[in-house]
């Protein structure tokens, strides 16, 4: 059940697959004849020098993947000069993520508990250091996922008598993942909601299907957070119009993986219009599909500045904790190092669509 958490999507699985179809149906144009003496993967996000253009993004449910969870992977991105972009829905508390490493975080904004309970978490978040919030505006409704219909991994979700019997016979089988989440206090909880232990309380006090943040609450958080207001989940020209309009610092091109809207266009597709649209006025990275380090290349080559992996890093996460997601940072990149040698192509800031046939 944890695995098609995290690998499924919504609806028919549509979007999802376009996501990483459209990667492939884009080819390069290659420069022969000027082998690059070395390569830099540096880039700047909001000011900010990263190692790589490689991001983590923010994943809900961490702590029942693998233990290090959260703090593993803000300790990776600090290890890899990059960021990680932390769920509301995390497993241990914003600060105590904070407090695992220096690296720059970013703190992604779910309406737990309305308007009172979205201020209190950006104070939070302000307080604990966190650069960015990011705004996703693509979760209106929990999408129907039906891997997890048919594993009974359905809102509210609490660990109790039915749920466990439930889950029993799966997790009999998964002996090594049942010890580390009993040893690690079953984390089926969402550790920002202080006051609603757990997931079911969650769901019925502090929903983030409540009230869900429409563009006058961008604009209100705009104006009481100081640092950088970062919206995801934007996929045409017009809404990008309106995140610069309401003063976002960045848009993140992004459908979710394909776990909303099912029949949304691929984020690779949707990424051209978008950066035409903003026009310099924003950052714009996308989401979506990221697979190889060629897949970077392509998304920066379209206006991307930098690229957020999901599922990747869960996948790495899951199996072998911070290790693992040191190891999927690390294969990507060097994907993505070894694409910059056979462009011909020696900075990723060069990158544009001239290197795209
Ligand atoms: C997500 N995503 C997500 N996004 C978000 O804004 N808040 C969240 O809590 C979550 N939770 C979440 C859980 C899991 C298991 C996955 C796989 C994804 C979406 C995520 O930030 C990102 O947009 C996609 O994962 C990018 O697509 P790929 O790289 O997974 O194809
Ligand atoms: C998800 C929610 C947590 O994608 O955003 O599973």
């Amino acid at each position: 059940m944890v695995f098609d958490y995290i690998d499924g999507g919504s609806g028919a699985e549509r979007t999802m697959a376009a996501n990483r179809d459209a990667f492939g149906d884009i080819t390069f144009r290659p420069r022969m004849g000027e082998p690059p003496a070395s390569i830099s993967l540096k880039t700047t996000v909001l000011g900010q020098e990263l190692n790589s253009p490689l991001l983590f993004a923010p994943c809900g449910l961490m702590g029942t993947m693998h233990p290090a969870a959260e703090a593993g992977t803000v300790r990776v991105a600090e290890s890899r000069g990059t960021i990680a972009a932390i769920s509301s829905y995390s497993s241990k508390s914003l600060e105590h993520i904070a407090a695992a490493s220096n690296a720059t975080k970013w703190f992604q904004l779910y309406f737990l508990g309305g308007r009172a309970g979205a201020m209190s978490l950006v104070e939070r978040a302000e307080a604990a250091g966190y650069g960015a919030i990011v705004l996703t505006l693509d979760t209106n409704v929990p999408a129907s996922r039906e891997r997890d219909t048919r594993n009974k991994v359905v809102f509210p979700l609490a660990l109790n008598f039915t749920t466990i019997t439930r889950f029993g016979p799966m997790s009999i089988v998964r002996p090594r993942w049942l010890w580390r989440f009993m040893r690690a206090g079953m984390p089926f909880h969402v550790a920002n909601v202080v006051d609603a232990p757990s997931l079911a309380e969650v769901n019925t006090h502090a929903s983030i299907f409540n009230s869900p943040p429409a563009w006058g609450d961008v604009e209100w958080i705009r104006q009481r957070f100081t640092g950088n207001v970062v919206v995801k989940g934007i996929l045409t020209a017009a809404d990008a119009l309106r995140a610069v309009d309401v003063g976002a610092d960045a848009i993140i091109v992004s459908n979710h993986g394909g776990r909303q809207l099912d029949g949304a266009p691929a984020t690779l597709r949707a990424l051209p219009e978008v950066v035409d649209a903003v026009a310099g006025r924003a950052e714009v990275y996308m989401d979506g599909g990221v697979r190889h380090g060629s897949d970077i290349a392509k998304a920066m080559a379209l206006g991307a500045r930098a690229v957020f992996i999901g599922r990747p890093y869960l996948y790495g996460l899951a199996l072998a904790g911070d290790a693992g997601v040191a190891a999927v940072h690390d294969v990507l990149t060097a994907q993505l190092t070894e694409t910059m040698h056979l462009l011909g192509c020696d900075d990723v800031r060069k990158l544009d669509a001239s290197w795209l046939w």
